[in-house]
């Protein structure tokens, strides 16, 4: 028998990190990605190549970290012990950001001549690489072939999208930006839930948009925050992620399938002939409830009388609640502004859920555009949990852990 839920149940974030700098002109990007990771609670151990340096001074690593900068070849510390194999002992990641294409060369093949390559061979857990270079060193075969054997030998490579680059040309080669680079640390970092090996999840996020006109249209203040952070919250705990999403104002996370819509009647097509592959549906968008009439021809002031017919959009989640298959699990979400908890109950009922997430989004600075917002969680049982006042993704951690914690106890009892 399981144990009543504990909120804060997921390990926390904070790990130790080695990250290796070489010698490109992204190593100035280096510096942000230093900033996020600390900021997210990781203590970072910078180690730099020579030409990593002529890029950037070590001072700033140093100074951003709180660590000191380990440089050119491996050697013993002032206690004696051999320095890369004891800072790479007490890491979880090693993580290389800017990698050149003569350092991937170096890994690919094995070669330890300097603090960094030496670190790397001496490293038994989790490598991430975040490779920068012109397009055409990207697309050479003995580059290829490189990448292709650290990715044979366990490494994740992460690449940036196609941009400019500082050799004049527009391609390939650019290094991910460190928001995304964090967010993949966040997903090799945190601990899979077993429960959720190979289960399928999909998430909806994000207002929808529904046209008046060729030129406006009606939406709400949903910003797809909430929505996104459990998604990537599911990602990261070891379920294969579907996330279908409005215009979102936030970044979605990698190795997620993503399908993007617009209004409330596509995202209902996307979603319910997603249903029957899927075992856990989440929907946190806010889907408008009314739609209007479009106009073919953009609404002209002076013919226009002032009044819009809306008509009702089909809810998607009741809609979901009435093909539920066996051993679904439906999730809803509650944004209410009074009697927050009598509502959600009522709808947990009403669409056949078997849990729904209250927020009060009257709440000062909590619920839509927000950072932050508390939720509330109840089963068909009419059993409430408070997962807290929270930063958005930290509560979708909870709610990812409760949602689990809540499903392997009715197995259980089952
Ligand atoms: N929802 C949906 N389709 C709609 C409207 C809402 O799937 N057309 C889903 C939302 O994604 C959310 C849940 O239903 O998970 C509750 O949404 P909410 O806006 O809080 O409530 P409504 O059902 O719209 O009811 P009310 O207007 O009475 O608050």
């Amino acid at each position: 028998m399981l144990a009543d839920f504990q909120a804060s149940e997921i390990v926390g974030e904070r790990a130790s990190i080695a990250l290796g700098i070489t010698g490109g002109i992204a190593a100035y990007k280096a510096a942000e990605l230093v900033r996020l990771l600390v900021g997210a609670g990781h203590t970072v151990y910078p180690i730099m190549t020579k030409w990593a340096a002529e890029f950037v001074a070590p001072l700033t690593f140093q100074t951003l970290s709180g660590q000191p900068v380990r440089m050119a070849t491996a050697g013993f510390g002032r206690d004696g012990d051999i320095e890369h194999i004891s800072l790479i002992r007490r890491c979880e990641l090693l993580l290389v950001a800017p990698l050149t294409a003569n350092t991937m060369a170096k890994m690919a093949q094995g070669l330890a001549d300097n603090f960094l390559t030496s670190t790397y061979l001496a490293h038994r857990g989790q490598t991430m690489v975040c490779p920068a270079m012109n397009t055409a060193m990207l697309e050479h075969p003995a580059t290829r072939r490189n990448m292709a054997q650290l990715e044979a030998d366990g490494v994740h490579v992460v690449l940036g999208d196609s941009g400019d680059l500082a050799c004049g040309e527009v391609g390939a080669g650019r290094m991910a930006e460190p928001a995304a680079i964090l967010d993949q640390v966040r997903w090799v970092l945190a601990p899979k839930l077993p429960f959720l090996e190979g289960k399928r999840v999909l998430v909806s996020a994000g207002p929808t948009q529904e046209d008046v006109d060729p030129v406006r249209f009606l939406t709400n203040r949903s910003s797809g925050k909430m929505g996104v952070a459990v998604a990537a919250a599911f990602r990261d705990a070891g379920a294969e992620v579907e996330l279908v999403h409005g215009p979102v104002q936030v970044a979605v996370p990698a190795r997620i399938k993503t399908r993007r819509v617009r209004s409330a009647a596509d995202m209902a097509d996307v979603v319910l002939s997603r249903q029957p592959d899927v075992d856990i549906i989440v929907m946190a968008a806010a889907v408008a409830d009314f739609r209007p009439r479009p106009s073919k021809e953009k609404l002209k002031k002076a013919k226009f009388d002032g009044a819009l017919h809306l008509d009702r959009t089909q809810d998607i989640l009741a809609t979901l609640g009435q093909r539920k298959p066996d051993g679904q699990c439906l999730v809803g979400f509650a944004a209410e502004t009074g009697s927050v908890l009598e509502n959600a109950a009522r709808k947990i009922r009403d669409k056949n859920l078997d849990f729904i997430f209250a927020n009060d989004v009257a709440a000062a600075g909590l619920g839509f555009a927000g950072d932050r917002n508390r939720l509330i969680a109840l089963n068909r049982h009419g059993v409430q949990h408070d997962l807290g006042t929270r930063d958005k993704a930290a509560l979708a951690r909870e709610l990812v852990a409760y949602v689990v914690h809540e499903l392997q106890h009715e197995l259980q009892s089952n």
